[in-house]
């Protein structure tokens, strides 16, 4: 009921542009983010306003076209294994005119964080949800002192918190991102809160 309500408070003020993209993509059955989640992220970093952006799981762009919008100053590096999802990224960044201000990355977030040696000041997690316990160390060393991690779909449909029972074949993926829940609430360098936003956001500020 409160889910319900909340969600008609949502009043995402994104480029008529971004939107119309986001629809295009949901048509497609492309991922992006809920607007709910979207909401939250925007307020955040509309407070926030990194100037290093690193994300996992780029899709075709959109999130990032979001971020770099109330981010005036900030530099979105972004990654995403579907080649064609890639190319449409970059081709509605560039109509975006954020060509400058965005740097895209072809292949496997696991491969390409372990040979990136930059620093960045937010982390938006949106990739692979099975390999977000993986990613924790290299994203930790990459990580200003005060940089933030925010994890995208950390409850998906009640699963992680048992609310709701997992299907068989989804069972790998609660064990993990139980696991990264663990790890990141146990860990001393990090201060995390679970939210109850969209499908579950996790937001962890490196101390
Ligand atoms: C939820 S979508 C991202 C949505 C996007 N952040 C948005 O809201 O506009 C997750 C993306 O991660 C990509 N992905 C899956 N496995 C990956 C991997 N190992 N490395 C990089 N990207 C991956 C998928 O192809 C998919 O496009």
């Amino acid at each position: 009921m409160d889910k319900i309500y909340t969600q008609s408070l949502v009043s995402l003020r994104i480029d008529n542009t971004i939107q119309a993209l986001r629809q295009s993509a949901l048509e497609r059955h492309i991922p992006v983010m809920d607007d709910q989640t979207l909401q939250y992220l925007l307020v955040y970093l509309s407070s926030l306003r990194p100037k290093k952006i690193l994300e996992i799981g780029t899709a075709v762009g959109l999130s990032a076209a979001a971020m770099l919008t109330v981010c005036p100053d900030a530099h979105v590096t972004t990654i995403e294994i579907d080649e064609e999802r890639y190319i449409e990224a970059k081709k509605n960044l560039s109509d975006l005119g954020f060509s400058d201000r965005v740097t895209c990355h072809l292949g496997d977030a696991g491969e390409i964080l372990s040979m990136m040696d930059a620093k960045y000041d937010f982390v938006f997690l949106d990739g692979p949800k099975a390999q977000y316990p993986r990613y924790m160390p290299e994203l930790k060393r990459m990580l200003d002192k005060g940089g933030v991690v925010f994890a995208d779909d950390v409850l998906l449909f009640g699963w992680v918190s048992g609310q709701t029972p997992t299907p068989e074949k989804h069972k790998l993926f609660v064990k993990k991102m139980r696991e990264y829940l663990q790890n990141l609430t146990e860990d001393k360098d990090f201060l995390t809160s679970v939210i109850d936003v969209g499908d579950g956001v996790a937001v962890s500020v490196k101390r």
